[in-house]
């Protein structure tokens, strides 16, 4: 299974690199991010099933890369069960993954349940707090949009407020990164764009 697992996480590896619809950026400072986070995770958290979680993380996105932003969360856990199911996993393990990928986002598709969900979510929140990523986010809507700095802000603040209380889902994982989370307020309230 360790062989196979390393096979799928390789050819994700290669449509990210290789995809028209993302930059360096998403792999090197995301989804390599969050790799390590969720690994970190696990050794904090031993009985998660380890495997799920890395065909998590490199599942999770992969809907991004493949040019479906809106909407990436389904895709990825549809695009997980076919992968997956077609390369001879048991179910269970299969599910894992589906789950996982779906509720990443802590949102209208619910959240998760399982351990490996809950460490998919959380590394994905925690990945915000480096290389800057919300002064990244707050660039990229102030080109995009025609909302002045105060409405970016407040839907940065909310962003933040949402990564930290709706995604880190262990209370002592959220505790540690508090003083982050402060910091990060500070340093965005104290912007001018
Ligand atoms: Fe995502
Ligand atoms: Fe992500």
């Amino acid at each position: 299974m360790q062989n196979k697992v390393q096979q799928i996480k390789s050819s994700l590896e290669n449509h990210v690199k290789s995809s028209k619809h993302c930059d360096l950026w998403f792999y090197e400072e995301h989804i390599l991010v969050v790799e390590k986070l969720a690994l970190d995770l696990c050794e904090l958290y031993p009985k998660a099933n380890r495997d799920a979680v890395i065909l998590s993380v490199w599942f999770h996105d992969i809907g991004r890369a493949h040019g479906h932003d809106v909407g990436h969360d389904l895709y990825g856990s549809n695009y997980a069960k076919k992968t997956l199911t077609e390369n001879g996993f048991g179910k269970d393990f299969v599910n894992l993954i589906v789950e996982s990928c779906k509720t990443h986002s802590c949102d209208e598709n619910g959240k998760p349940n399982s351990l490996e969900g809950k460490i998919l979510a959380t590394a994905d929140a925690l990945s915000h707090y480096h290389n800057g990523f919300y002064l990244r986010i707050l660039y990229s809507w102030s080109r995009k949009s025609k909302n002045d700095y105060h409405q970016l802000k407040t839907k940065l603040f909310k962003k933040m407020k949402r990564d930290l209380n709706d995604k880190i889902l262990f209370d002592e994982v959220r505790e540690k990164i508090i003083p982050m989370y402060e910091a990060w307020q500070k340093i965005v309230g104290e912007i001018k764009l």
